[in-house]
């Protein structure tokens, strides 16, 4: 079946100040919708991969054909990274990482303090285009990472669970150049909860 856009749990205004209404819109009705159209495309020449999901083919982009692979590296990249994104954040809430959460962090980083440095460093030095992340390794470990581009932590073996689209159409209408500021206003509309959800262990 060919790939949609997933159900947007808010409206585009919810996010403000922190995220504009109409970046927003755009961002997820033009940038995602165009990812979605150039996978559905690109796999349209092998229907079969319909069948696969969408992590698994990019956990395994290395026994996708080469004529689509760059394709569904973008395409799919991009539909994985946005719907993650869409689904970890949210309205403002006093959505506090849990205790387990806050542990797990901790273990990884020494501190939510050091691990909010690590990750803001990562998303604030990706060269360009592309996200940072807080993802787990295969023993459960938490790293911090960034991606150019629609790369995703899956192709690396890890499991993204929360991730930052620094890309300016990301931000750009509201913080211009000031990707910090946008990096900054990120921690205040977390959705702690669906974070601890996509744990593997
Ligand atoms: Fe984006």
């Amino acid at each position: 079946m060919a790939y949609e856009l997933p159900e947007l749990r808010y409206s585009f205004d919810a996010l403000e100040p922190y995220i504009d209404r109409q970046t927003m819109e755009i961002h997820y009705s033009k940038h995602h919708q165009t990812y979605i159209t150039n996978l559905n495309k690109a796999l349209d020449s092998y229907p079969e991969l319909f069948e696969k999901s969408i992590e698994d083919l990019l956990i395994n982009l290395d026994q996708i054909p080469e004529s689509i692979r760059v394709a569904v590296r973008n395409g799919g990249g991009g539909h994985y990274n946005h719907s993650l994104f869409w689904e970890t954040i949210g309205p403002k809430s006093d959505n506090k990482p849990s205790e387990k959460m806050n542990n797990l962090i901790s273990d990884s980083f020494g501190s939510f303090v050091n691990f909010k440095a690590e990750f803001t460093e990562k998303a604030t030095k990706q060269f360009g285009s592309g996200w940072g992340w807080l993802a787990q390794d295969n023993g459960g470990k938490m790293v911090t990472l960034s991606t150019p581009n629609q790369d995703t932590p899956l192709s690396s073996g890890l499991n993204p669970i929360l991730g930052i689209d620094v890309w300016e159409h990301a931000y750009y209408l509201s913080y211009q150049n000031r990707r910090p500021d946008y990096i900054n206003a990120f921690w205040e509309i977390i959705n702690w909860e669906a974070v601890e959800n996509r744990l593997r262990r």
